[in-house]
């Protein structure tokens, strides 16, 4: 789970601060770099110590492209990404920083860096094995303090293990109805996949280990007529395919579902997934969605992720939601019930007298009541315009 996002000189970041907590909402115009945040968290995951061909993974943009544009002045040849994450490590937790970065060489060519805490200045070609084994000393020293730790599991591989299962639970969430009516394999024991093409699968495996039923609680919430969710196992393809059970109409099959209906099953199968807790990264909450749903959908996201204020989560997997929207609803009913979770991105000119530079940059600030000129009616006029319209209670 990350608590928080340090980026400077990536895309649209220029010494971007940003606590996070476990349930996020972006905000904000077009371009304001909602998504680019979720390329900086991708980067970074990618990113495996300094692995040079993690630059050429980014979806969206050629790795020289990722480095900050400068309108005027000394162009930015350096970029850095940095999360801090909580993990749960034998019985309790544990906080750890994960960086990354890229380097303009001489000669022009991108090399990605792996980076130490964002306290330390010195930056590594790569990790050194004594730099891996000091960090991790370091990091497994403080879980030993806390008695979190066995003594025999405690040695650098172990550490290394867990760093890289934390960046791996972070995953994207842009579901393609398309994909999701489809069959998938029954071989595939991985989280739901972005474009959520192993919709059937995850459902199968979440039937095998009873988490269906508390699934089908949040479905039926959002979905009143739904009655029940059936996978089925092709066994000599071995492969999975779903039928949804609807009031009145019986066993629906996955081909036939609408594609709100489809886009909320796929929601929840990740939310309940027993096996995959983690950071989920939601783009545009509400495409495909009737407003009216939107509502209940946060309450039903609130009730599953993580809150570190509460003693029992520890023994849990620590779930987390971050997700950009547009919508007017969302943000309404966020500064209801969870102003914290609501941040508002917005752009600026920033004047970096150091460097004669002038760019613009994404800037983060909470949501006001009175809304944001240019952008959002404040949350109060949509909540009076929802309950005029029979949509809200
Ligand atoms: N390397 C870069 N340097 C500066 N700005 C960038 C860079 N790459 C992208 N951007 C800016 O980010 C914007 C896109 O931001 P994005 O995160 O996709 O917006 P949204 O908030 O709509 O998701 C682009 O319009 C561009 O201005
Ligand atoms: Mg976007």
């Amino acid at each position: 789970m990350i608590t928080r996002i340090e980026i400077d000189g990536f895309k649209s970041f220029l010494d971007f601060k940003l606590d996070v907590p476990p349930f996020l909402a972006l905000v904000g115009p077009n371009s304001s770099g909602k998504s680019n945040l979720f390329d900086a968290l991708e980067y970074l995951r990618n990113t495996n110590w300094g692995d040079e061909d993690s630059l050429l993974a980014s979806r969206r943009g050629r790795p020289h492209e990722l480095f900050h544009r400068v309108s005027k002045g000394r162009p930015v040849t350096w970029f850095e990404v940095h999360a801090l994450t909580v993990t749960t490590i034998g019985n309790g937790l544990f906080t750890d920083w994960h960086g990354s970065g890229a380097d303009l060489g001489e000669d022009g060519i991108p090399i990605s860096l792996a980076l130490d805490r964002p306290e330390s200045v010195d930056v590594l070609d790569g990790l050194s094995p004594w730099r891996i084994e000091k960090h991790a000393e370091a990091a497994l020293e403080m879980a030993r303090a806390l008695r979190v730790l066995d003594e025999e599991k405690s040695g650098p591989r172990h550490y290394l293990r867990l760093q890289r299962s934390e960046l791996d639970s972070w995953r994207l969430h842009q579901p393609d109805p398309d994909r999701l009516r489809g069959w998938s394999s029954a071989a595939d024991h991985g989280p739901l996949r972005a474009d959520g093409s192993n919709l059937a699968t995850v459902l199968g495996r979440l039937k095998t280990q009873g988490a269906i039923e508390e699934l089908l609680v949040d479905l039926v919430a959002l979905i009143p007529d739904l009655t029940g969710i059936e996978p089925i196992l092709d066994e000599r393809r071995q492969e999975w395919t779903f039928d949804v059970l609807v009031d009145g109409q019986g066993a629906i099959p996955s081909t036939l579902l609408s594609d709100g209906t489809l886009r909320v099953i796929a929601l929840l199968a990740a939310l309940h997934d027993p096996d995959h807790a983690g950071v989920l990264l939601i783009e545009e909450i509400e495409n495909g969605l009737h407003p009216s749903r939107l509502a209940e959908l946060l309450r039903r996201i609130q009730g599953r992720v993580t809150d570190l204020n509460d003693p029992e989560c520890v023994n849990r997997p620590l779930r987390q939601v971050i997700l950009t929207t547009h919508s007017p609803v969302v943000v309404s009913e966020l500064y209801r019930l969870r102003p914290d979770a609501l941040v508002f991105l917005d752009t600026a000119v920033r004047v970096d007298p150091d460097n004669d530079r002038i760019s613009r940059v994404t800037v983060a600030k909470p949501v006001r009541s009175e809304g944001e000129p240019g952008t959002f009616v404040s949350p109060r006029q949509v909540r009076k315009y929802l309950s005029a319209v029979g949509e809200v209670p």
